[in-house]
């Protein structure tokens, strides 16, 4: 499904860009740290976008009593980590070790939406809730096509 390959990438890129921030910061190079984060912050916020007014909206709306429970924790971590970044400053010791702690905790979420939700989409999905998720992924990303086949 070329949505959820659209997710897998964003999730991809989001690894990537954390890596960059982490060995940034532990290189001492503080301000290209800061530019990582500052990416990693931006990729995640279209991803969560994406995520939340797409894929997730059209489960929880169309399939509460499978998903709400699932993702409504989800959305939460994805709050938590955007109120984290924002206020993260690289050059103290706590926030660095507080920032790998976090991108742990991105790979778990990232894998549990890779290993449960996203398969979970596709067996459930018609082709009307996969036209409404794009829709909402395309909002998000209005300069954007999806990965062509
Ligand atoms: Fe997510
Ligand atoms: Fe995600």
């Amino acid at each position: 499904m070329t949505l959820i390959r659209d997710y897998y990438a964003e999730h991809n890129s989001s690894r990537d860009l954390a890596d960059a921030a982490r060995r940034a910061m532990d290189a001492g190079e503080y301000d290209l740290a800061r530019e990582e984060v500052a990416r990693l912050a931006v990729e995640l916020e279209d991803h969560w976008q994406g995520e939340e007014g797409g894929l997730f909206a059209v489960m929880v709306e169309r399939y509460p009593d499978d998903f709400a429970d699932y993702i409504r924790p989800l959305v939460e971590e994805h709050r938590a980590l955007a109120a984290f970044l924002a206020t993260l400053d690289v050059t103290d010791a706590s926030h660095r070790q507080a920032f790998a702690d976090e991108v742990l905790e991105l790979h778990e979420h990232m894998l549990r939406e890779e290993d449960s939700l996203f398969p979970a989409s596709v067996v459930t999905f018609d082709g009307q809730d996969w036209t409404r998720a794009i829709d909402g992924w395309q909002q998000a990303h209005p300069d954007r096509e999806l990965i062509a086949d």
